[in-house]
């Protein structure tokens, strides 16, 4: 039988401004879990947060886009939402765009990362959730794990990994979407993956089929129309036996690479990995944070887990990580700490920009 992971997050209020998610809404998201344990909708669950987006992080037996499923999410979002006003907390409800259940999570704003497969007789699985960032953030950590020798050494040493693997691009402004292989189109993958706004990896699967990993890629600005945060993402990675080992999908996070979000979804910033405990993205509602969590999949139960980047060696990241983030924001109003015009169409800039149009004459 096939075990199903679906991590569906979502931010729904937080104390103060967008920092971290009440702790009451987390214990309602595990009420709302619990009940769907003891109804036999799910097979387990662990509940997480990073700032103010909290991860549901749940596995069952009924496969991707779930109906079930996805209306457990949705139903301990609706729940936590409404304890979120009766707090007046920040942004109640912020990524709900609708308050009617139509089957599928997706499209109503939640961010939603899901994979179905046979369990192996040892299954590591890695759920990774940031937050003051966007899906494209995923895009170099994920090219770093399954295509770079230099990240990951099986890639060149283990025969099971040396066929190298597909990725699935979403082109999320067309909609459009194209599978391209590694390592023979590598320079076409990049050529793509670097516009992370545009052009975000969705899945990652073996040669043979075997799905390896998959992203939360909603992108709730273009949903919604208006500016509404961030799409603050979350990827699930498996890991050893033919994937990446562990300590290779997390290395790539060595490197606070830089991704945009931070402050008003309009900034670029160095992104922070921290363990649960330190996910409280707070200077400049920052800088991007990214929790990983270790789990070892079991008959469906998940074991764990393991607080990733609750390890010193990370520490240097995390020092260069707020060294960078001074430097950027000497920056002020300026590029290429504000993100370019075109993203900022996305943002509540627009607003601003409109007034001075008619102030504009032709230069002759
Ligand atoms: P251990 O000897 O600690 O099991 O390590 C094996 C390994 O391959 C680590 O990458
Ligand atoms: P969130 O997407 O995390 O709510 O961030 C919104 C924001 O504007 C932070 O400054
Ligand atoms: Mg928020
Ligand atoms: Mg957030
Ligand atoms: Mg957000």
């Amino acid at each position: 039988m096939k075990t199903t992971v679906s991590v569906i997050k979502a931010d729904i209020g937080s104390v103060s401004g967008h920092c971290v998610a009440h702790p009451e809404l987390m214990d309602i998201c595990d009420e709302v879990l619990n009940e769907a344990l003891e109804t036999g909708i799910l097979k387990d669950y662990y509940v997480s947060r990073c700032g103010d987006d909290i991860d549901l992080i749940m596995t069952h037996d009924k496969g991707e886009e779930n109906e079930e499923v996805h209306k457990t999410a949705y139903d301990a979002f609706m729940k936590a939402t409404a304890r979120a006003r009766e707090l007046k907390l920040y942004g109640a409800g912020q990524d709900l765009l609708s308050d009617t259940f139509s089957g599928n999570i997706k499209g109503m704003g939640p961010g939603v990362a899901e994979m179905e497969f046979e369990e192996r007789p040892s299954d590591p699985v890695l759920v990774f959730c940031c937050d003051k960032t966007e899906p494209g953030a995923f895009n170099l950590p994920i090219f770093r794990m399954f295509a770079d020798p230099f990240n990951t050494a099986g890639l060149v040493i283990d025969p099971s990994l040396h066929d190298g693997f597909k990725f699935e691009v979403f082109d999320v402004i067309e909609h459009k979407k194209v599978i391209l292989d590694c390592p023979e189109e590598m320079y076409d993958l990049l050529a793509l993956i670097g516009s992370t706004g545009r052009y975000v990896i969705k899945r990652v699967w073996k040669k043979n089929g075997e799905i390896a990993a998959a992203i939360s890629t909603e992108r709730l600005n273009l949903m919604a129309g208006e500016y509404v945060g961030k799409d603050d993402p979350v990827a699930v990675v498996r890991a050893q036996s033919g994937f990446p080992a562990n300590g290779e999908c997390v290395d790539p996070f060595a490197f606070p690479h830089m991704v945009s979000g931070w402050m008003r979804g309009s900034h670029n910033g160095p992104m922070m990995p921290v363990s649960e405990a330190e996910a409280n993205p707070i200077r400049f509602d920052g800088p991007p944070r990214v929790v990983g969590l270790g789990f070892q999949v079991a008959n469906g139960e998940l074991v764990g887990p393991v607080d990733l980047f609750d390890d010193p060696a990370f520490d240097p990241t995390r020092e260069q990580a707020a060294k960078i983030a001074t430097y950027i924001r000497r920056h002020g109003p300026f590029e290429p700490h504000r993100l370019p015009a075109e993203e900022m169409e996305y943002t509540s800039l627009p607003g601003v920009m409109s007034k001075l149009e008619k102030r504009f004459e032709d230069m002759d």
